[in-house]
């Protein structure tokens, strides 16, 4: 018997349901059972594993490659600038060629239709790695480490401060509502998510029982919040909007003062990284020059903190990744879930 997963893609948080995505987080705690345990996992043995990058990826990238490695499969990178894609060959010419050689694809990249057309044409299983739209596989990284901090998702409260309207953003809020999780997106009013996005999540917490909550009213927005979440104020490709969001989001930066505003003992604090948290890299030199800010969207302060879990939530990358990758190309006896 095939399990619900076997064939198909992730492409969106949306397309799985509560409990498929619970599936994919508790297996994924399996996995890094096994893994710490020496315990072999090679469920895709001889397969091969195409890694399509338009953007830059160290924690993607790095997750995918480990993970199919893990599994005995064969993982190849095909970066922006190494293949024809986009440039001399379009998206379905070129799944129709990945997907003849090829036995699943990640594809990061700007367009969700791209991703989606991927999966349309080439036959196999597509894993989208981050669009402008969505972040699915750090859902489930993120998600794997709420459970291991608090044993529980369910009934939880996430805050998110920052950017509002971003990839990440849009998935905890889509997530979060699908499995329980009492949503806050904390944004000033420009940055707030799509109405149809938060219709949508409307509907999923419905069902679920979570709370969404948009609201640019930070004491409000934080008030209860198991999770602080952010992320960087300016996403890939959005890179002429620094002043802009620097305005607009610099009372959203999370500090010690927003953690206290919880009025919880025991927040966590996650960021899906890479974090702006000091001056250490080169863009953040140029922020610093430019408009003399030395940490952003969260200080070095939270982020150093022993309740900052970011580097958990990295590590659970590739566990979750390869939990999708295995459930969904590995022909898994999971009958039902
Ligand atoms: N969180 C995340 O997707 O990191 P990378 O951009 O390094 O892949
Ligand atoms: N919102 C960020 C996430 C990076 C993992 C971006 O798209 O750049």
């Amino acid at each position: 018997m095939n399990s619900v997963f076997q064939g198909k893609s992730l492409l969106a948080e949306k397309d799985f349901t509560k409990e498929e995505l619970i599936y994919l987080i508790d297996f994924a705690a399996h996995l890094k059972d096994m893994k710490k345990q020496n315990i072999s996992h090679r469920y895709l043995e001889g397969k091969n594993i195409a890694l399509l990058f338009e953007k830059a990826s160290t924690r993607t990238r790095a997750a995918f490659t480990t993970a199919a490695i893990d599994l005995g499969a064969h993982p190849e990178y095909l970066g922006k600038g190494d293949i024809q894609l986009g440039k001399k060959e379009s998206v379905e010419d070129t799944a129709k060629v990945l997907g003849s050689m090829f036995d699943g694809i990640e594809y990061r990249g700007f367009s969700q239709e791209a991703v989606e057309a991927l999966a349309e044409y080439s036959g196999v299983p597509v894993w989208n790695g981050l669009t402008d739209q969505w972040h699915p596989t750090q859902m489930l990284a993120d998600f794997l480490t709420v459970k291991e901090q608090f044993g529980k998702i369910e009934g939880l409260t996430l805050a998110y401060a920052g950017d509002g309207r971003n990839n990440v953003a849009n998935s905890l809020l889509i997530t979060g509502a699908i499995l329980g999780v009492n949503t806050h997106i904390v944004t000033p009013k420009e940055l707030f998510p799509d109405a149809k996005l938060v219709d949508l999540a409307n509907e999923y917490a419905e069902k679920s029982g979570a709370k969404i909550l948009i609201t640019a009213d930070i004491d409000e927005g934080v008030k209860g919040a198991d999770v602080l979440y952010t992320d960087v104020w300016v996403s890939m490709g959005e890179e002429a909007e620094f002043k802009k969001r620097i305005d607009l989001l610099l009372p959203y930066q999370v500090n010690q003062a927003m953690v206290d505003k919880t009025g919880k003992a025991d927040t966590i604090f996650l960021h899906c990284l890479p974090a702006f948290h000091d001056v250490q890299t080169e863009v953040a030199q140029e922020i610093k020059d430019t408009y003399g800010l030395s940490e952003m969207e969260v200080t070095d302060e939270v982020f150093r903190a022993p309740y900052a879990h970011q580097f958990e939530q990295a590590e659970n990358r590739m566990h979750t990744i390869k939990a999708v990758m295995a459930a969904t190309l590995g022909n898994l006896f999971i009958p039902t879930v």
